[in-house]
């Protein structure tokens, strides 16, 4: 394989070089940065563009923060109001995070009726396992064995998809989630591999408190999950008196186009949920949303306080991304866009032996690399595309295992309009990246 990349690293300016410096000396040379031998410098952003301090604009097919567009207008109108009106935390009584809960919890299952607001998804799957030892009374975790949930310490013994110094857990027992398209492994095999894991952690006086994961398996690479496994997974944690929390922080709020929530996609229903990244577009803003059940013996046993969670300004911002969802059609445009997109990729990558089809679901699509010779995952072409996408100005990334699957999951405000701009680039890198 011959990588072209044809970015030009003295074209970028001088402030370029001294900023990336200047990084390097507070940040440290190790804190991750995209296109890190070439970083990309932001200067603006709008709608579902953002534009370089080399001048170009690109087009977003990667962020899913920004949900309803870059600095939109709405979200930022509605923070600014309530920062210039009252911004304080959840000890006094306001009504902007009341207005906002009542709208959020209308769109889960009447089952999950209560929310606690947090900062961020690690802050919110860090409490979405406290509650779940509590009411649980075990404290076993499963995990699929390449994920991501967070950066505290709880999160870190179970950590399986990223580099990281700490060993997993004693309480911590992994699955792999099975992938349709890989026929070795059957669904009775995927299904006996959770049920030793819970026989394991019980051997180990642990029990199961909770399985977290992410509907779509986004870490994992998208796999496409045999219909079955969500029930069989599901319905062996709570035999086992464990908790189902589904981690919605990449799948949630109409990505998957068809429906709100990832879990409606994946045909499950978790006992508590987890939300974060795309819920404020920017500001920081993440959930852990559960049943009275859970949520009232916890709370009358612990006093959680979250200072800068449930702020009037965190809650506008999460309820002008809804009421922009809403009068935008979102996720109408998104149904549209998807279609569009996958129809244009799998035109692109049928016959394309190093591709193995488009995975995913809605706006998080998914292509696999891997060596037509051997099959093994192909970490590097698929690099070498993604450098190849931003010379030809859109932006994605990767993940899966060997980060060998191109990960597209736009802002939800990616419109049809913007579709074949990013297949066009899509058939150039392609080409430009030769066997
Ligand atoms: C699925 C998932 N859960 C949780 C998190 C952690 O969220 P945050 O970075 O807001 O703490 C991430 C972040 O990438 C994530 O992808």
């Amino acid at each position: 394989m011959t990588a072209t990349n044809s970015s030009d690293t003295t074209r970028r300016s001088s402030g370029h070089r001294d900023l990336l410096a200047r990084r390097e000396s507070v940040l440290g040379p190790n804190t991750p940065l995209f296109y890190s031998e070439d970083p990309l410098q932001i200067v603006s952003a709008t709608g579902v563009t953002v534009t370089g301090s080399d001048g170009r604009t690109y087009l977003d097919a990667y962020n899913n923060v920004p949900h309803v567009g870059h600095c939109h207008p709405r979200v930022i109108e509605a923070i600014t109001r309530e920062m210039s009106r009252v911004n304080v935390h959840s000890r006094y009584l306001t009504d902007t995070p009341i207005d906002y809960a009542e709208a959020l919890l209308d769109l889960f299952p009447s089952s999950l009726d209560r929310m606690f607001f947090t900062n961020s998804g690690s802050e919110a799957n860090d409490l979405a396992l406290r509650l779940a030892r509590f009411q649980t009374g075990h404290t076993g975790v499963l995990i699929s064995d390449h994920s991501y949930h967070g950066n505290t310490q709880a999160l870190m013994s179970l950590t399986t998809g990223i580099k990281m110094s700490e060993p997993l857990g004693d309480h911590v027992r992994t699955f792999r989630a099975p992938d349709s398209r890989v026929t070795s492994t059957s669904l009775s095999d995927s299904l006996a591999q959770v049920d030793a894991a819970i026989a394991d952690l019980e051997r180990g006086g642990h029990g199961v408190s909770a399985v977290l994961l992410d509907p779509l398996f986004s870490t994992e690479g998208l796999p496409d999950v045999p219909d079955g496994y969500m029930d069989g997974l599901c319905a062996r944690v709570r035999a086992a008196g464990g908790l189902v929390i589904g981690d919605e922080v990449q799948s949630g709020f109409g990505r998957t186009a068809e429906h709100v929530w990832g879990f409606q996609a994946a045909a499950f229903v978790p006992d508590m949920v987890v939300l974060g990244k795309p819920m404020g577009n920017g500001f920081p803003l993440g959930a852990v949303i559960a049943p009275a059940g859970i949520v009232e013996p916890f709370s009358a046993a612990n006093t959680y306080f979250n200072t800068f969670a449930t702020t009037p300004a965190a809650a506008a911002a999460g309820h002008a991304v809804l009421q922009v969802m809403d009068s935008e059609s979102l996720m109408e445009r998104a149904r549209e866009s998807s279609t569009l997109f996958r129809k244009g990729f799998e035109e692109l990558v049928h016959g394309d032996d190093r591709l193995t089809g488009v995975r995913g679901t809605g706006m998080f699509m998914g292509m696999q690399f891997v060596d037509p010779a051997t099959g093994a995952p192909d970490g590097s072409t698929a690099k070498a595309v993604v450098d190849a996408m931003r010379e030809n100005g859109v932006l994605i990334g990767r993940v899966g295992r060997h980060d060998e699957v191109l990960k597209i999951r736009p802002p939800l405000a990616f419109g049809p309009a913007d579709v074949p701009i990013a297949l066009d680039a899509f058939e150039r890198s392609l080409e430009s990246v030769k066997h």
